[in-house]
């Protein structure tokens, strides 16, 4: 029989975002077919510069989420788990695209656990429109002045330009 006991599931979906990408946005999306409220939490990642500031990122996924009140947006600067202990959820949500990032996902995760038996990091698979979408190539390519439009939001999009100083960076692509 199902219970309809109310439990009101929480995950943590941490990363780097940036910037927030579709394909994060469809993950998020997707996610909440699983859980009632998803924290997108923009975490620290020692190996990388970012191009945008924590209040850039968070700004720009909180005009994403506006209309949906199940998606929080928050920061942390310290250890994963540490905010998974202050909030008191217990998943983490990952997003998997290729086999490459197989191995470095399975790291994070394993590690994770090992400091806190009480969590479990969910994988979803990167929807197949997105396989090919990284905040890395996405910078690489603006900055260069190629297009990503479609492949990140409208407000993103805009970001980027001014973060790049381009004026129209359809430069006659489509
Ligand atoms: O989008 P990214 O850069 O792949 O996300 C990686 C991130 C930010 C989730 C990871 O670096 C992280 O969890 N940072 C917080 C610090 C921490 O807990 N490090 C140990 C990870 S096992």
């Amino acid at each position: 029989m199902i219970q309809d006991n109310f439990v009101n599931r929480v995950a943590i979906y941490p990363g780097s975002f940036d910037p927030i990408t579709n394909g994060h946005v469809d993950l998020v999306k997707r996610g909440l077919r699983m859980f009632d409220e998803i924290v997108v939490l923009i975490a620290y990642n020692p190996n990388k510069v970012y191009l945008f500031t924590i209040e850039e990122r968070m700004e720009m996924i909180r005009e994403i989420f506006s209309d949906t009140k199940e998606v929080k947006v928050d920061s942390h600067s310290g250890l994963l788990v540490d905010y998974l202990k202050i909030s008191g959820a217990n998943i983490i949500l990952r997003g998997m695209r290729a086999l490459s990032d197989f191995e470095y996902e399975f790291q994070m995760a394993l590690m994770n656990r090992r400091q806190t038996k009480k969590i479990e990091t969910v994988f979803l698979m990167s929807g197949f429109k997105w396989f090919y979408t990284s905040s890395k190539l996405i910078k690489e390519v603006v900055s260069l002045g190629g297009t990503v439009k479609g492949l990140v939001p409208d407000n993103v999009n805009q970001m980027l330009m001014q973060k790049y100083n381009i004026k129209n960076n359809n430069n006659g692509r489509e």
